[in-house]
């Protein structure tokens, strides 16, 4: 089998230790390693050590020179929205001028209007338009990401949302975990009518639940559960569903208004609650007490303008587990670089550099159920690694903005160059 010798980096960070989420002060250790190398076998590591040692027991290794810069696991990413067509530039300019991002939704802007356009495309069309757009994701040091449907709104274009995902997954060589998103919005036909809210529910669980768990499309299923989107008893009945039919569970929470959502994630045992800038005491509680993962998208926040983020101090002080992602989609977090998130994650969720690094990946892999897998450069895990363009890990979030990715390896197999 192939063996590859990382040596002559500033830092290795490994994040090692337990194949589970990290809690409290555990996310404080990132594992910096200096005089480290890492040795690759196939698609694994297998070694992480003291250069010397690690060179003696690997002779005929193929050497990967990190030329003193940072190696560190490729970053997982554990929300996008990454398969659109048209980019909604126009959005930008409403809300600076006052009218907000549900307003925008209200007037069949927002979602909606992703939805219009992703109905209009073929699948070979949404595989086009993703591909270098999932490779800009790639260049900024992701190697794991996580992609939802939830832009078609109807049976057979939820499936086609699911089924470039597949395509995808098959012609990159980046880890994507797709998620089945068909509760993304009440589509406008459907709050058109009066029972058009309860049938389109219906459809979900009845339809697009049992079709997309036949083909095998989505590891896990997801529900906006919002004020004015789903509601708690709609996203129980629909996440219910979702766990018969075999998919791991993630809920969209307490985004713009608190309703109930991290409670209602933390009662189902879902893998994550996503956003969670509005999540109330009770939620805090809720999720400091669950396997849930609080995942944090201070970039969404940041884009729509709001000065409010998710109150990421206290959810670590009250023992939950959190994680970073980018949120990428084309209405609330157009950015492609995961980095600049975790510089939020430090100037705005009042995170030390530790904290995000970690929340970006062993908490990111847990998020998706990958933490025996991604997430650490550790004997036996995937060769998913990243190597940084800088002397040392603080700088990850201190060039904010900059793309210091140079390099980028998933199962072994470079990504990035
Ligand atoms: O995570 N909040 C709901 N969904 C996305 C936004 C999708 C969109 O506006 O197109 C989010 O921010
Ligand atoms: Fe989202």
């Amino acid at each position: 089998m192939s063996e590859r010798l990382f040596l002559h980096a500033a830092q290795v960070i490994t994040c090692a230790g337990a194949p589970r989420a990290r809690r409290g002060a555990e996310l404080r250790e990132a594992g910096v390693e200096r005089g480290a190398a890492v040795l690759v076998r196939g698609d694994r590591i297998a070694a992480v050590g003291p250069q010397e040692v690690i060179l003696r027991g690997a002779p005929d290794a193929e050497i990967v020179d990190c030329g003193g810069r940072v190696l560190m696991p490729g970053l997982v990413d554990s929300h996008t929205h990454a398969i659109f067509g048209k980019p909604r530039y126009e959005e930008q300019e409403m809300r600076a001028a006052g009218h907000d991002y549900m307003a925008i939704a209200a007037a069949g802007g927002g979602i909606h209007s992703s939805v219009r356009d992703v109905r209009q495309r073929s699948e070979d069309e949404l595989v086009a338009l993703a591909l270098p757009r999932l490779r800009r994701l790639a260049s900024h040091g992701t190697t794991t990401l996580e992609v939802k449907s939830g832009y078609g709104l109807s049976l057979d274009d939820e499936l086609k949302m699911l089924r470039t995902i597949r395509r995808l997954s098959a012609l990159l060589p980046m880890r994507l975990v797709p998620t089945f998103l068909g509760a993304h919005e009440i589509p406008q036909e459907a709050r058109a009518r009066t029972e058009g809210r309860r049938e389109y529910v219906d459809v979900i669980v009845r339809q697009m639940i049992p079709a997309v768990a036949s083909e095998g499309l989505a590891s896990f299923a997801d529900v906006f559960c919002e004020p004015g989107v789903f509601t708690v008893d709609e996203t129980r009945e629909i996440l219910t569903a979702a766990r018969q039919a075999g998919l791991g569970l993630k809920l969209h929470a307490d985004e713009l208004r608190p309703g109930g959502g991290a409670e209602l994630a933390a009662e189902l045992g879902a893998v994550s609650a996503d956003h969670l800038a509005a999540i109330s005491e009770s939620g805090i509680r809720a999720l400091a007490g669950a396997s849930t993962v609080a995942t944090l998208l201070p970039g969404t926040m940041l884009f729509l303008g709001k000065t409010r983020q998710a109150p990421a101090r206290e959810l670590v002080e009250a023992g939950a587990a959190i994680a970073l992602a980018s949120d990428f989609n084309p209405g609330t977090s157009p950015t492609p670089n995961f980095p600049l998130v975790l510089t939020l994650g430090v100037s705005q969720l009042h995170l030390s550099v530790a904290e995000v690094v970690v929340a970006a990946t062993v908490n990111g892999a847990a998020a998706l159920g990958l933490a025996g897998e991604v997430g650490q450069l550790a004997p036996g895990f995937s060769a998913d690694l990243a190597l940084f363009d800088i002397e040392d890990v603080r700088e990850i979030p201190y060039w904010y903005g900059d793309r210091r990715c140079h390099r980028s390896w998933v199962r072994g197999n470079e990504v990035h160059h």
